[in-house]
């Protein structure tokens, strides 16, 4: 399998999460994207989904999917995403489209997380891929020198806006032992909106991509 076709086999298996009736919530990027085209498919069976991100609310508006605020929902049965690499205990480095503080916002509502990722996004130890971080714009040059402080080489996304009116500085070489300690230390800094780490709320499962087809895969 390519790794579209990959993107393409998660995403149809997700649709299995997916509870009838129900909203559900919707992620960003190219994996996230190949969800809503499957979700199209169903769309008279699911109340409508909550979206991670403006380009995410468009794509699911263009199919005619019914997208609502989350301070509109009681609740997220599920919500489904992709990652920029996930580890054995489902925890993720996320933001490479820059959506990462809608989509931990509503990861956080969603009672199940799943996962979607082709095999290249399963890796041993989260931190090849440089950490996004949300700044608002006057702290940048303070939230640069702190995470330099603490072993990273921060860079500003250059010429990217978030959804939120903020700024993406991507942070390379960061020592990620623990992964949760350093979501919640990165996000102390003052002028962080938050850091792209999704491990004090990781995924439940997750949909991985292979060879030799979908494997499901739950916290070790
Ligand atoms: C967007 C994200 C995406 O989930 C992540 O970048 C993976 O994207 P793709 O499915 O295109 O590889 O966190 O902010």
């Amino acid at each position: 399998m390519t790794q579209d076709e990959m993107k393409k086999a998660v995403a149809h298996a997700a649709l299995a999460h997916v509870v009838d009736g129900k909203i559900v919530g919707v992620g960003t990027g190219s994996t996230a994207n190949c969800f809503i085209d499957a979700l199209a498919a169903i769309k008279h069976r699911i109340g409508g989904a909550v979206a991670s991100s403006e380009a995410t609310r468009q794509r699911l508006a263009s199919h005619g999917i019914a997208v609502f605020d989350l301070d509109e929902v009681e609740e997220l049965p599920v919500y489904v995403d992709g990652a920029d690499e996930i580890n054995a205990a489902m925890q993720m480095i996320k933001g490479g489209g820059g959506a990462l503080t809608r989509e931990k916002i509503v990861a956080a509502v969603a009672r199940k997380f799943v996962c979607i990722a082709d095999g290249s996004k399963l890796v041993p130890v989260l931190g090849r891929f440089p950490l996004p971080v949300e700044v608002i714009p006057m702290a940048l040059g303070h939230v640069r020198r702190e995470l330099a402080k603490i072993g990273g080489t921060p860079l500003r996304r250059a010429g990217f806006v978030t959804d939120n009116g903020n700024l993406i500085v991507d942070v390379g070489g960061l020592p990620i032992a623990d992964p949760v300690e350093l979501e919640t230390r990165i996000n102390q800094i003052v002028g962080v909106v938050t850091n792209g780490l999704f491990a004090c709320r990781p995924a439940d499962v997750c949909l991985l991509g292979t060879a030799d087809g979908v494997r499901t895969l739950t916290a070790a």
